[in-house]
């Protein structure tokens, strides 16, 4: 299908609740019309995480009227739009559910197709968006929920080439802040302090380093940074700004080692890739340290590095938008409105599961 293509997107799997108008023309080419995403950073802020129910309530609250103001900022009307796409996984049940039944409301009521989008693929995606990437690419989203490298040979073929065995990246930088007293959300606290702070004055553990399978681990980070925060009690602010240095710099040694491999290994599956590409997705990606890390690593080995502007990192409806007229243009069927949200939804089903793959309520 080649069509010029209108789509409603709705988003609300964790803590953004979020509705976009995105339109593909004949030659592909994507653009946002309108997209507002509400934040309820400030609901949640107090109980340092998301809490799954008031998420839930906030969604019912606020989704109907984002919408409203998505199609207006497009200047359309439902009568405009050619299909509805919703996230329908993963993330917190109770946010997949108001938006996920939204969505199939106003497909039913409009006789318009549903698209039940996976969040993750809204994020693999972004990119042939933003930056008109060709497949394939290798994908790293570093969230609060996930961190995962993963390969994406085209729309709805995903290759997860590596995971967390444990906390997210988000969640270690979230949690190193609150053992040190700074506020939530911890990782761009943890960047402000780490700043000022002497990165080599700790060397943390940068577990996996040197290992052949693709994978991550954060806890063991986590932990080194409790056990010398306790052993130079009471910590001063250029203690807490040293360690959050230093705690980056583990970081980021363990990315330059994991995803280098990753890049070779791309290099060695696709040879003829004329213009092969690193995309970076999710929360995480707003650190410039490491961002500069993986830039320098994506010129070192000659990968084009990708990192979509930020709006379009973090959750958002754009990306849901866009993931289902990928979908469309590639053929692919519309969802029955029998379909269900689901809480856990690998985007490559083949993988197989990790025990505590860095899920911290599904939050991705
Ligand atoms: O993608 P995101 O906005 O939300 C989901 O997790 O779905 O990512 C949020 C995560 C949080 O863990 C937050 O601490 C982390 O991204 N984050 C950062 C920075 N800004 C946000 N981590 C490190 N450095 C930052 N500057
Ligand atoms: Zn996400």
């Amino acid at each position: 299908m080649s069509s010029h293509l209108t789509i409603l997107g709705i988003e609300t799997s964790c803590d953004e609740t979020a509705a976009a108008v995105v339109v593909r023309d004949e030659a592909g080419q994507g653009t946002i019309l309108g997209d507002v995403v509400l934040s309820q950073l400030d609901e949640h802020s107090a109980y340092g995480g998301v809490v799954p129910e008031i998420a839930a309530r906030a969604h019912v609250e606020a989704l109907d009227d984002l919408i409203l103001q998505a199609l207006a900022k497009a200047n359309m009307t439902l009568a405009d739009i050619d299909a509805i796409a919703a996230t329908s996984g993963p993330g917190l049940i109770g946010g997949l559910i108001v938006g996920l039944m939204t969505g199939k409301a106003i497909a039913r009521a409009t006789a318009k197709p549903l698209y039940a989008v996976n969040h993750l693929e809204g994020h693999a995606l972004t990119a042939r968006l933003t930056d008109k990437l060709d497949f394939p690419y290798l994908m790293l989203l570093v969230s609060g929920g996930h961190t995962q490298l993963v390969l994406v040979r085209g729309v709805g073929e995903y290759e997860r080439w590596g995971t967390t065995i444990d906390d997210a990246l988000g969640e270690a930088f979230d949690k190193t802040a609150k053992l040190l007293g700074l506020p939530y959300p911890g990782g761009p606290a943890v960047e402000r302090a780490a700043a000022s702070g002497n990165a080599d004055r700790f060397t943390f553990p940068r577990p996996l380093v040197g290992e052949k399978r693709l994978d991550f681990s954060f806890s063991g980070l986590k932990t080194a940074v409790r056990q010398a925060a306790q052993s130079i009690e009471p910590v001063s602010e250029q203690d807490v700004a040293d360690i959050c240095a230093s705690f980056q710099k583990a970081v980021s040694r363990t990315l330059q080692d994991r995803i280098g491999r990753g890049l070779e290994r791309f290099r060695q599956e696709f040879p003829d890739a004329s213009q092969p590409a690193l995309v970076v997705a999710g929360g995480v990606a707003a650190n410039k340290v490491l961002r500069a890390t993986l830039q320098e690593l994506c010129d070192r080995n000659r990968f084009r590095f990708v990192a979509p502007p930020l709006a379009l990192c973090t959750d958002n409806a754009a990306m849901i938008a866009w993931a289902g007229l990928e979908r469309m243009a590639a053929g692919l069927a519309a969802d029955e409105l029998s379909v269900s949200p689901r809480s856990r939804w690998p985007l490559d089903a083949d993988a197989a599961a990790i025990l505590g793959s860095g899920k911290r309520g599904a939050k991705a």
